[in-house]
């Protein structure tokens, strides 16, 4: 009675539960039919995919001598651990048979997918022998959810968005001090920057702004911005004057003994510096000969700047709808500089190759298949792997309201005064 009592009253309130409460809703009744499902097609699917590997034929002749008619042995499947539920999904170890690779279940994880009804099936390595098989039941960026607190955080880490896993996706400038930010027009790089600054805003952070469209992007910040070039003449005198800043602490660091900003004494730890360029190109193009003098000059301070600057504390974020090599040879050597890269939806292939490296083909083209009515979805590439995320969406309004909010935050610096916004 009281178990027909339940499956009714689910099937009454379950697509409403569904909706309000979607974690609730997959804990009681959508993981207990998956990991049936999975329970059930295990066998027939892994045998489907070529996973299965048959008994030995001597063995299979035997039992059928001695089984008087019974059926021959089953294929060896992979064995499978125990599923673990997660708030968005799932997720088991599998041991590989002799002779698979995790390749082999990487191609069988759209095949999973569709029979276990997921959204999305992703097959990693755990370790040597074993991989780790997660499913999605929905698509988390589908509609991203903003964070539910925004308080200050540790120091120079943002969650601005979610992961395809349902995690939230967290820039730490401390474990990856530069970042390559790529998308054709309107594919949310501004979005994703407005959200960094907006997490950025409440801690004791020095925001520098580099916009040569006029300061029509970052503009917006102003209040909470320590210096803001708005075209190329005054952006080269900032990057020269943010050269400078770091040749200082260079000195500071070699006095006190000490190979980074981070080992001072709090006392003397100088102020973290992120500065941010929005579209890269309108810094690099060149039309005449004294421009091409400036952008070389702009180049050659980033390079610097980059290959400085993650142990005295000057981190760089450069969005930009190209990073070719056409923007002039400097490009190439600051792109290399980049380490994390980001790259939204993308016009062109080599665009997405140049932000994501070639060896990862299946990145590549999951940066190419973003539809244009998902803006803010990007992929995400780093030493080990790729992943798919989305940001926040923190409107030009929002990003406004958090600048003045925090506009008391804005450290000034004295050297670089003479670039105050
Ligand atoms: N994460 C997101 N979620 C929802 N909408 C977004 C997101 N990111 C961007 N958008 C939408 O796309 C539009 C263009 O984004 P924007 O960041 O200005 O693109 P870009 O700087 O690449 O030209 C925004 O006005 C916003 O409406
Ligand atoms: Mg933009």
């Amino acid at each position: 009675m009281v178990a027909a009592a339940l499956g009714v009253g689910l099937l009454v309130a379950g697509p409403t539960l569904r909706r309000r409460h979607p974690v609730a809703w997959w804990l009681c009744v959508g993981f207990p039919a998956a990991a049936w499902r999975v329970a059930c097609t295990w066998r027939p699917l892994m045998a489907a995919c070529g996973l299965a590997q048959s008994r030995k034929a001597a063995l299979t002749v035997v039992s059928g001598l001695v089984g008087n008619g019974a059926p021959p042995p089953q294929p060896r499947v992979p064995g499978r651990w125990r599923m673990h539920p997660t708030s968005g999904g799932f997720w088991f170890l599998v041991r590989l048979l002799p002779g698979q690779v995790p390749e082999d279940f990487v191609k069988a994880a759209p095949a999973m997918a569709h029979d276990w009804e997921m959204h999305a099936v992703r097959v990693t390595t755990w370790r040597p022998g074993v991989v780790r098989i997660a499913a999605t039941f929905a698509d988390p960026l589908h509609q991203p959810r903003a964070p539910r607190q925004r308080g200050a955080g540790r120091l120079l880490q943002v969650a601005v968005g979610v992961l395809e896993s349902g995690a939230p996706w967290v820039i730490d400038l401390r474990e990856v001090p530069h970042w390559l930010i790529v998308g054709a027009t309107r594919s949310g790089k501004s979005t994703l920057v407005n959200a960094l600054v907006a997490g950025l805003a409440p801690q004791r952070v020095a925001l520098v702004g580099i916009d040569c469209k006029g300061g029509m992007e970052l503009a917006l910040y102003t209040r909470r911005l320590s210096a803001l070039a708005t075209d190329r003449a005054q952006a080269v005198r900032l990057l020269g004057a943010l050269v400078e800043l770091t040749q200082d602490r260079m000195t500071i660091c070699r006095k006190a003994r000490v190979r980074n900003i981070w080992s001072l004494a709090e006392q003397e730890c100088p102020v973290p510096v992120v500065v941010i360029v929005d579209e890269l190109a309108e810094l690099f193009l060149i039309a005449n000969r004294t421009e091409k003098d400036e952008s070389q000059a702009a180049a050659t301070a980033l390079v610097r700047l980059a290959q400085l600057g993650a142990a005295l504390g000057v981190f760089l974020v450069v969005a930009g709808q190209r990073v070719g090599s056409d923007l002039g040879p400097g490009v190439t050597a600051l792109r290399s500089q980049l380490g994390g890269r980001i790259c939204h939806r993308v016009a062109d292939s080599g665009t997405a190759e140049m932000a994501l490296g070639d060896l990862n083909p299946d990145a590549l083209h999951a940066a190419q298949s973003i539809a244009p009515g998902a803006p803010g979805t990007a992929v995400l590439a780093s030493a080990d792997g790729w992943e798919c995320a989305r940001s926040h969406l923190v409107t030009e309004t929002d990003a406004e309201a958090v600048a003045a909010e925090f506009a008391h935050l804005a450290p000034s610096l004295p050297e670089l005064a003479d670039h105050a916004p």
